[in-house]
């Protein structure tokens, strides 16, 4: 048996990819373009492990990925790959729409052809998961109740309005062609190998750097945090029991304000590796222009998840948070070589030679 994931090098694809090896013997062929935040180094682990084969393809090479497929015959083809970061998506949309839209559509593509090949057992038994977001929702007022499956789509960022269009496609594929996928939809995550361009990882690695903690607008904005293990607990149970053609929203019930999340972040600093000073992490809070357009609060109603197929997450997220700035702390290599660029060089020192 094999699964075929794309954006496995990735922060969520690279701890996906992890958890399923802990846990299966599988074959897991790894799709990955490697843009900036594709990361081998996350897999370093996993360099002599006969059950995971990376290569390094775009999800809009249709040649490659049809080869891919005929050759390994995956039982399910999981989609991470994507343009993830909502203030690159405002600086420079074209590679958003280049990835999420047309590079999924590519992948639908090559999926339903190779799925036309299969016998009717193979036919029911395949899924394709496309691992969404949250934002597709848009934005929510303070009292308003949190986004259901049934909530309208109203994306609000490039980068939302990129994920929503690639839903709408998984969406029309099963619709039209019968193919049978799942859709899920989770609120922010964090934990190990996020990169340091997302809120709770460059906190943690300003404060240590000594540099400003910037704070978009009032700081006020309210994301759902989810540690990123749960997330891929749960798009596992959704890939092993869900219904095909439906949605199920993953969230941490676990509402709050960006600077609580920031103060957060400065007291566990203050406990696990004080300023030489003595001073808090919290002096360094800088607030700055607010994010264009930028959404004033998610929440994640995730009842279908839970009632239908019995998932739930594990990690509250004082647990979950305080493991993450630990792993940072740990972790200062992994840190170096991506503000270095050091990364980068990881793929050739690791698999230039390498046969497949
Ligand atoms: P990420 O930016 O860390 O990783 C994306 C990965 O996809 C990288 O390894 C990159 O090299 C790869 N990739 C990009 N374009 C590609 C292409 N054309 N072909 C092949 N690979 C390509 O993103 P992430 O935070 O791990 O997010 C993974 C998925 O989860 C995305 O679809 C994202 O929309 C979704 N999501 C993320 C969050 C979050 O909080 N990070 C929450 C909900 C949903
Ligand atoms: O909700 C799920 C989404 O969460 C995912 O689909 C995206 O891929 C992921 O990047 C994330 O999007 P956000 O925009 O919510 O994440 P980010 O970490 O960029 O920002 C979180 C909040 O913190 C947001 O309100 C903006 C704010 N922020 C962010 C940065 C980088 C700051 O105040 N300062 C910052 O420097």
């Amino acid at each position: 048996m094999t699964i075929l994931v794309s954006g496995g090098a990735g922060f969520i694809g690279s701890n996906f990819v992890l958890d399923w090896l802990a846990q299966s013997d599988e074959l897991l062929i790894n799709l990955d373009n490697l843009t900036y935040a594709g990361n081998l180094e996350n897999l370093s682990s996993l360099q002599n492990d006969p059950r995971h084969l990376f290569v390094h393809g775009d999800i809009g090479d249709s040649v490659l990925l049809a080869s891919l497929l005929a050759q390994h015959q995956p039982r399910a083809v999981l989609n991470f790959a994507a343009e993830s970061h909502v203030d690159r998506s405002i600086h420079g949309p074209a590679a958003f729409v280049e990835t999420n839209i047309v590079g999924t559509f590519h992948l639908l593509e090559a999926v339903r052809a190779y799925w036309g090949t299969l016998d009717d057992g193979g036919k029911a038994a395949f899924r394709f998961l496309h691992v969404s977001t949250d934002e597709v929702y848009g934005s929510l007022s303070p009292e308003a109740a949190a986004f259901t499956e049934q909530h309208r789509y109203e994306p609000n960022s490039p980068y939302s309005a990129s994920k929503a269009a690639s839903d709408h496609l998984v969406r029309a594929y099963h619709h039209t062609y019968g193919l049978p996928v799942l859709t899920t939809n989770c609120s922010n995550n964090y934990g190990p190998y996020h990169f340091p361009e997302k809120l709770i990882p460059l906190m943690i690695v300003n404060a240590l750097a000594g540099k400003p903690l910037p704070v978009y607008g009032d700081g006020q904005q309210i994301r759902d945090w989810l540690y990123v293990k749960d997330h891929c607990s749960a798009i596992r149970r959704v890939l092993e029991a869900g219904r095909t053609g439906e949605v199920y929203n993953i969230g941490g019930w676990n509402e709050k304000p960006n600077l609580e999340i920031v103060d957060t972040v400065c007291a566990l600093l203050d406990e696990l590796r004080p300023r030489a000073d003595g001073a808090s992490y919290r002096q360094q809070i800088s607030y700055v222009t607010d994010r264009p357009g930028h959404d004033r609060r998610y929440a994640i109603d995730a009842s279908k998840i839970a009632l239908e197929l019995g998932w739930k997450p594990a990690e509250t997220f004082d647990t979950g948070i305080r493991k993450t700035v630990q792993w940072y702390l740990d972790n200062a290599q992994w840190v170096a070589d991506v503000q270095s660029g050091v990364y980068r060089d990881w793929l050739e020192k690791n698999y230039t030679g390498r046969s497949a």
